[in-house]
């Protein structure tokens, strides 16, 4: 734990070292107490004792201060900022966590990568003694998605996905076919030298078919390629396929002589990715394709701006509602839901360490994402109306990104959970042992402070 703090020590200082020295930033120390910014958790929230019934929230990131320091000329801010996010946790989740929070003006997204990507060689080669190779390679949003399954792909191992539903929609298998003909899909991993994973392992009682199975697939569909583009697998598969689809299915999946490719029926996308994502860390580990001490980061690029909310039956932004749009796919009637961000998140070995984007800096553009997202003018202008303002002042083009600093610290270290690297870390119950964080207060105070307390039980107030 002290080895790791001192990591951790030695990343910040380099952080500062780098920004200050050698990039010309300044640290601005943004409010805690303030208002509800939107990162989408929910907030920490503080009672205003001077104002009864109001209360602050404490900041998820400082999302809208940078920004207005954009506007005030600071044209390169930093900051170690804490931020709060009331969520669920994970190893790799804190409710009060770091971010090296940056924003530059008169920047665009090229800029920005360039100098990130710099700043991490820095940060590896001193605090860990890595050398890593410049520029990190990119991949799509979608590019993603379709071959690796996520949007936080380890890059560690190759063993890619493809999406053969439309290949296999019309065959005479009719797993496949009436799987996608109800609005599913159909996903392969393609396995090169799959000559090493035997049937045995592949078919029902197999250890890679139970695997599937326990990931939430219904079954696994092996097929084996062979010289001549010919398959070999059940019978019914070899004959539900006509030639042509046999033949588009290892083009699609890019397959060669003595791949396997491994197949799941599933109700929706995400099902699909779900299973083989899960296949696909199994089958590295085992095929001995994943190496811990590798060191893979990855950008991903062209996020949607927004994706549909089905519970709420809504548009939901992928990023924040700050994100620009790219004007090359803003349609000409203006509607942006099918608008692809200026956003850029950097992934480290299947762990997303930062993610940023250019900004909106006008008012109209802003007032129609708001809108997209069903927010309407006045509600804008109350909780946003101070940014809208400072846009009409004459905002400079900018953007930005922000590194969680804890989950950074935490990959260097080789932690395997976030709380390693954090003195005084939280429990998943978001509680601190130690000194016994969150505890009850005394009534008096909650009068102070306008605050009643309701137990769950009974429902009554006390
Ligand atoms: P985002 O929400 O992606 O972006 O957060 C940036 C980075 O912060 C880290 N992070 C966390 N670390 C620990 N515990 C958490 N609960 C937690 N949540 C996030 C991640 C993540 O990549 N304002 C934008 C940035 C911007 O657009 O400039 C933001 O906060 O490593």
């Amino acid at each position: 734990m002290a080895s790791n703090i001192h990591l951790r020590h030695r990343l910040v200082k380099t952080i500062r070292r780098f920004l200050e020295d050698r990039a010309d930033f300044i640290e601005v120390e943004t409010p805690i107490l303030t208002r509800s910014t939107p990162e989408g958790a929910r907030d920490y929230l503080v009672p205003a004792r001077n104002k009864p019934g109001e209360w602050y929230a404490l900041p998820q990131s400082p999302q809208l201060f940078k920004q207005m320091l954009m506007v005030a000329g600071f044209s390169r801010y930093y900051q170690i900022a804490r931020c709060f996010r009331d969520e669920d946790l994970r190893a790799d989740r804190q409710p009060k966590f770091t971010q090296l929070d940056m924003e530059m003006a008169f920047i665009d997204s090229e800029g920005i990568m360039n100098l990130v990507e710099d700043l991490i060689c820095t940060v590896f080669s001193k605090v860990v003694g890595i050398n890593l190779q410049k520029p990190f390679p990119r991949i799509t949003y979608s590019d993603a998605l379709s071959r690796y399954g996520t949007d936080r792909p380890d890059t560690r191992y190759e063993l890619p996905m493809a999406d053969v539903s439309k290949v296999v929609a019309g065959s005479s298998f009719r797993v496949f076919s009436d799987c996608v003909a109800a609005g599913g899909v159909v996903k392969a991993l393609r396995v090169r030298q799959g000559i090493r994973i035997s049937n045995s392992r592949v078919k029902a009682k197999g250890d890679v078919f139970a695997q599937a199975v326990n990931c939430g697939a219904k079954g696994l569909v092996y097929i084996r390629v062979e010289e001549g583009k010919k398959i070999v697998a059940a019978k019914n598969v070899v004959e539900g396929l006509s030639q042509e689809q046999k033949e588009e299915l290892l083009n699609v999946c890019d397959a060669e002589p003595k791949d396997l490719l491994l197949l799941v029926a599933a109700e929706s996308m995400h099902h699909a990715n779900r299973v083989l994502s899960d296949l696909r860390f199994f089958l590295a580990k085992d095929l001995g394709e994943f190496r811990e001490t590798d060191d893979a980061l990855v950008w991903v690029t062209e996020f949607p701006m927004f994706e549909w909310n089905d519970n709420d039956e809504r548009w939901d932004c992928l990023h924040h509602p700050f994100t620009a749009p790219s004007p090359a796919t803003i349609p000409e009637n203006g509607d942006l839901t099918g608008a692809t961000a200026l956003a850029y998140d950097l992934v480290y070995n299947g762990v997303e360490i930062g993610g940023g984007s250019m900004r909106i800096y006008k008012r109209e553009l802003q007032m129609q994402v708001f809108k997209t997202i069903g927010l309407s003018d006045d509600k804008a202008k109350e909780k946003f109306g101070f940014l809208l303002d400072c846009f009409d002042m004459g905002a400079p083009p900018h953007g930005a990104i922000a590194f969680g600093v804890d989950r950074l610290a935490m990959l260097l270290a080789g932690a395997s959970s976030i709380r390693h690297v954090i003195a005084f870390p939280k429990t998943t119950q978001a509680e601190c042992l130690l000194t016994g964080a969150p505890a009850p207060v005394k009534l008096g105070q909650l009068d102070d402070l306008g605050v009643r307390m309701q137990t769950k039980d009974a429902g009554s107030e006390s």
